[in-house]
């Protein structure tokens, strides 16, 4: 097993992340209504954070009231949230990993329940009990949430506005670097695929159209975005349905977002309709990511079942892949990326644990 290649430092623009291991954006729902973060983020960043992940990807985060997947989202649309995640994004820093935070909007996939109350992300929240009415490319539900209202031309500019706006609080807020969500099903991603894109306008149908918001906002993020810090966006490889985007799509948004000036591709696939779930292999995204890499010529890094030892050893020592992102692994163990660098001095390790090692 070769994990050297794993703390080798990584630089994009005046960025130095320490190793190549990083923490996948994962929802908590812990946000009160206000969607300023709360003590539980403080304490499940910051403990990825000594435990050694290069990066700390903060969850996805909306970009206004109405673009979360919940109630209990954060957000980055105010200015109580700003002061939230500055002291989130200095806290993370000052364990010596990347502060990154996720921007999102769900579009056909927001207002649900919280996962693990009643039928949870399957469950619409009605207007009435605190929800809202979707928007999105089309009038086209997901599962069983609400039928969505279609986007008017002034809902689409409010979109990159909302966008750019969340990236400059971002920056205020100290992040290191910020994540375009354009992946998952979400309203990006919806706009980017036929089986949720209908539209007749310049939006829809052809690829061209169909990325033409998702460019809008990645050219608007990178603006708003210091120079000197690094913009990722998370694409799907491929929506593993017929019909949907396929690699040979993504790759033309890949490079597209290349000449936009977007510094890595955060690879992922799948979950854009609800009969069609990814296959349950392990490194699923690692070869779409090889592909990806090879036509953009930007750095990437998949995610994706990365979670066995030896096959993170493999791809360290032998793929082009820049980084590895990890979601549940983390979850069930924050030492994760300290266990797998178990080999190298313990000074890895924090000192206040050196006499448990
Ligand atoms: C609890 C949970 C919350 C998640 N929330 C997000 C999210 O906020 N943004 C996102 O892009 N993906 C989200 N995901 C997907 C993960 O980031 C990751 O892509 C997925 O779990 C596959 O990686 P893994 O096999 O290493 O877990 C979530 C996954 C889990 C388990």
């Amino acid at each position: 097993m070769d994990h050297r290649r794993f703390a080798e430092p990584l630089t994009l623009r005046g960025l130095e992340i320490s190793n190549r291991l990083w923490m996948s954006p994962m929802c908590q729902y812990s946000a009160g209504g206000d969607g300023v973060p709360t003590n539980w983020h403080l304490v499940h960043y910051c403990s990825r954070a000594v435990g050694g992940a290069g990066m700390i990807m903060v969850e996805s985060t909306a970009v206004g009231p109405k673009h979360r997947t919940t109630n209990h989202d954060l957000g980055l649309w105010d200015a109580a949230q700003v002061d939230g995640h500055k002291a989130l994004a200095a806290q993370i820093k000052s364990f010596g990993s990347v502060a990154a935070v996720q921007l999102n909007s769900a579009g056909r996939k927001s207002s649900h329940m919280v996962p693990g109350v009643q039928g949870g992300q399957n469950t619409a929240v009605s207007v009435d009990d605190g929800g809202w009415v979707p928007l999105a490319p089309s009038a086209r539900p997901f599962g069983n949430l609400a039928v969505p209202a279609e986007m008017t031309a002034a809902d689409i500019d409010d979109v990159v506005d909302a966008f750019a706006a969340a990236a400059g609080n971002a920056r205020d807020a100290g992040y290191d670097v910020v994540e375009v969500h354009a992946a998952h099903g979400y309203l990006l991603h919806q706009f980017l695929s036929p089986v949720s894109n209908g539209r007749k306008d310049e939006h829809g149908g052809t690829l061209e159209n169909r990325m033409r918001l998702p460019l809008r906002v990645c050219q608007a993020v990178r603006e708003a975005f210091p120079q000197d810090k690094p913009v990722f966006v998370r694409l799907t490889a491929t929506d593993w349905v017929e019909g949907g985007i396929t690699l040979e799509e993504s790759t033309v948004f890949a490079q597209r977002l290349a000449g936009l000036g977007i510094d890595l591709l955060d690879v992922t696939s799948g979950a854009l309709a609800v009969d069609a779930p990814p296959p349950n292999e392990p490194a699923l995204n690692l070869e779409f990511a090889e592909v990806l890499k090879e036509a953009a010529g930007i750095a990437v890094a998949p995610v994706g079942q990365l979670s066995d030892p030896e096959l993170l050893g493999n791809i360290f020592a032998s793929s082009t892949v820049d980084a590895v992102i990890v979601g549940r692994a983390l979850l069930r163990d924050p030492y994760f990326a300290l266990r797998l660098a178990t080999g190298q001095p313990k000074d890895r390790w924090p000192l206040q644990y050196h006499r448990a090692l």
